[in-house]
């Protein structure tokens, strides 16, 4: 049996394990917690009611535009209002060049020795864009080109930034009927170029041959043609049954806004440019008639007279499934979309990239 003073011990040692306990765990939250359970609550001060911190908006990448295309200045806001892009800040300051993370270069723009491209230390993060949306055989061959650009923007398929003309796949199948625009003429043509050195010897040679078999009326300042102003384009390819879409020179993929124009607007495009494949790669096979189609001028002449209304509609099909969008028209518009397009790229792109052999790529 334990005796009386053995029990008081046993109190005196747990009474002191309880306190050394309490201590410990009090230590305990007070170094992990800068308010130790047990401390008073602290009076709250008032607190000045807190300013808005504005929520950081993610930068917008600058993006500079060096030459303004053959010199003709226009308006950067278009990229929001025509194409519904606003994801760079677009701007011809040449003093924001050292911040800018891409530059675009217009081919033509540049002078022989390079001498009006930009001076000085090139900032590590920035891009350089080579923008040129003419054919191969109107292109210059500048020297110096070569391990300059970062970024290709041209028509070609291949290129970093692809400019086109593209149809749309519709979301839905449209149900209500094409209604065809009024026609009073069979073949039409706009053209302003015949200079030769631009390569339209082989369209004008063929139209010529063609206008043999077939009425050709023709607008725009070759040919004594009538000139057309921008509001009258679309209207006047649409008062046509065919259009001819002939490129100035034959190239992959160059493939341009003459066979859009005649899409939106109703007529069935006469194709002259590469081969049907390449058309076929943008456009329904049944879309459009091309000049290799025919063994020649007259054959396609006979064709085109001898249609019939029910063959005549097929060529309109594709509108079911496809959606062709209007291109800007006038001289100040027609290289907005290239830049807008190269704006948008800008605040998505992060990759490193050199374009190597620039000419290599361009004209094989
Ligand atoms: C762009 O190209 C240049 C020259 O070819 C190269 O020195 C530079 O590092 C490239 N920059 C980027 C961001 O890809």
């Amino acid at each position: 049996m334990l005796g009386p003073d053995y029990k008081k011990k046993w109190w005196l040692a747990a009474l002191i394990c309880l306190i050394c306990s309490a201590l410990m765990i009090t230590l305990y939250y007070n170094v992990r917690s800068p308010v130790s359970p047990w401390a008073p609550t602290p009076t709250p001060t008032p607190t000045p009611t807190p300013t808005p911190t504005p929520t950081p908006t993610p930068t917008k990448p600058i993006v500079l535009l060096w030459f303004w295309p053959n010199g003709v200045k226009f308006d950067l806001k278009g990229c929001l209002t025509h194409f519904n892009i606003d994801s760079c800040v677009l701007t011809d300051d040449r003093s924001l060049y050292s911040k800018a993370k891409g530059v675009i270069f217009f081919h033509r723009d540049m002078s022989h020795g390079l001498q009006n491209m930009p001076k000085g230390p090139r900032p590590t993060f920035q891009k350089w864009i080579w923008f040129h949306v003419e054919s191969p055989t109107n292109t210059a061959k500048l020297p110096g080109l070569d391990n300059l650009f970062n970024l290709t923007l041209s028509y070609r398929r291949d290129a970093d930034i692809t400019v086109r003309n593209e149809l749309t796949i519709r979301k839905t199948e449209m149900t209500e009927d094409f209604v065809l625009p009024k026609k009073d003429k069979l073949v039409c043509w706009i053209v302003s170029n015949t200079d030769h050195g631009t390569g339209t010897a082989v369209r004008d040679k063929y139209y010529h041959e063609l206008s043999k078999h077939v009425e050709i009326h023709v607008f725009g300042a070759a040919f004594g043609g009538k000139r057309l102003s921008y509001e009258d384009y679309y209207s006047t390819i649409a008062s046509c049954k065919f259009y001819l879409s002939f490129e100035n020179s034959v190239h992959r993929d160059y493939i341009t806004e003459k066979l859009n124009g005649a899409l939106v607007a109703g007529a069935v495009p006469v194709v002259l440019g590469p081969p049907r494949e390449n058309y076929e790669q943008f456009l329904p096979s049944g879309a459009f008639i091309h000049i290799n189609d025919f063994p020649d001028a007259k054959s396609l002449a006979q064709f085109l007279l001898g249609m019939k209304d029910e063959a005549y509609m097929r060529y309109f099909e594709w509108r079911k499934f496809f959606m062709a969008t209007p291109h800007l028209l006038s001289l100040y518009n027609e290289f907005l979309q290239p830049i807008c397009l190269a704006c948008d790229h800008m605040s998505r792109e992060r990759n490193f990239r050199v374009v190597h052999d620039l000419y290599k790529w361009y004209f094989t």
